[in-house]
């Protein structure tokens, strides 16, 4: 019997401390932390994340903007608006709900965004700030799984690490923040060969490959510890993760259940990224 790590718990006792230093801030520096969301088109998924991101910061008592765009907006605009905000002492950090509708580039708007605003950590800069272990923003879902590793007081130094997925938002930095915690790692993709032998060799398994149910019992070590990036719609509804839960429990010493393991971290931790934010800019204005 696996321990279940409790996603949901975890990111309210996170997001408890991150609402303490966001009062600690506004009453030393009278600046408030500030997040500006763009969604564009009406993917139905997006608008979901877009709110529950507005929701979380009234919560913690940040400032947040939301821009609901239509579909036809231009490149031209959406770096238009990026770029203004880039320059709005309210907002300190700065987020573009992907996927963007097509012909929208995603690449050249992230590029836009200023990096010390990139609270997503998507940028080419702050992407490379994380691979040399030197960072202001870690990305937020893999930052994510390391709190829930640390609160569930599970140790990464010298343990076998299994990333499966190589994804630029999880698979990649998640594989550098194990590795920056002194982790042995292994990244995993569509073309591993003996995909099953390289996941029962993990001591910590993290699975973000998109694929309902993928990883099964067979393909787990006795004792593993198994965190489930996956968030998968079945036919019926119903919402799950990318480790088939009812044969992967018996054999983990602790797993992540879908809904309420991984996903309530992530908008934690772009909490997290905004307060560091605007710590900065209190900071250097504070200096000026
Ligand atoms: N779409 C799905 N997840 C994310 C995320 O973490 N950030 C952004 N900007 N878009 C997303």
């Amino acid at each position: 019997m696996a321990n279940i790590i409790d996603g949901k718990a975890i990111a309210s006792q996170v997001r408890g401390e991150i609402a303490d230093g966001v009062q600690r801030l506004i009453e030393q520096t009278g600046v408030t932390p500030g997040l500006a969301v763009i969604i564009v088109g009406d993917n139905p998924a997006s608008q979901v994340y877009v709110r529950n991101k507005k929701r979380a910061c009234e919560e913690v008592g940040m400032y947040s903007e939301v821009y609901e765009l239509p579909a036809t907006t231009t490149q031209a605009e959406l770096t238009d608006l990026v770029r203004r905000l880039n320059k709005d002492n309210k907002i300190h950090g700065i987020l573009v709900q992907l996927p963007l509708p097509k012909p929208l580039d995603e690449a050249e708007i992230i590029a836009e965004i200023d990096p010390s605003k990139d609270v997503d950590a998507f940028s080419a800069y702050n992407t490379g700030k994380i691979m040399i272990g030197d960072f202001d923003f870690l990305p937020c879902t893999p930052a994510g799984v390391m709190k829930l590793l640390e609160k569930s007081g599970i140790e990464v130094s010298g343990k076998e690490c299994v990333v499966v997925g190589r994804s630029n938002i999880v698979g990649k930095p998640q594989a550098m923040l194990l590795l920056h915690a002194n982790g042995t790692v292994t990244i995993c993709h569509s073309r591993t060969k003996n995909l099953a032998e390289v996941t029962r060799r993990a001591d910590i398994l993290v699975v973000a490959i998109g694929k309902a149910d993928f990883i099964t019992g067979d393909m787990v070590k006795e004792g593993a510890v198994v965190i489930d990036v996956g968030m998968n719609r079945r036919a019926d509804g119903k919402l799950t993760g990318d480790v088939d839960f009812a044969s992967v429990e018996p054999k983990a010493s602790y797993i992540t259940p879908v809904p309420g393991g991984v996903g309530p971290m992530t908008i934690t931790m772009l909490l997290q990224n905004t307060l560091t934010s605007a710590v900065n800019f209190a900071r250097k204005t504070s200096l000026n």
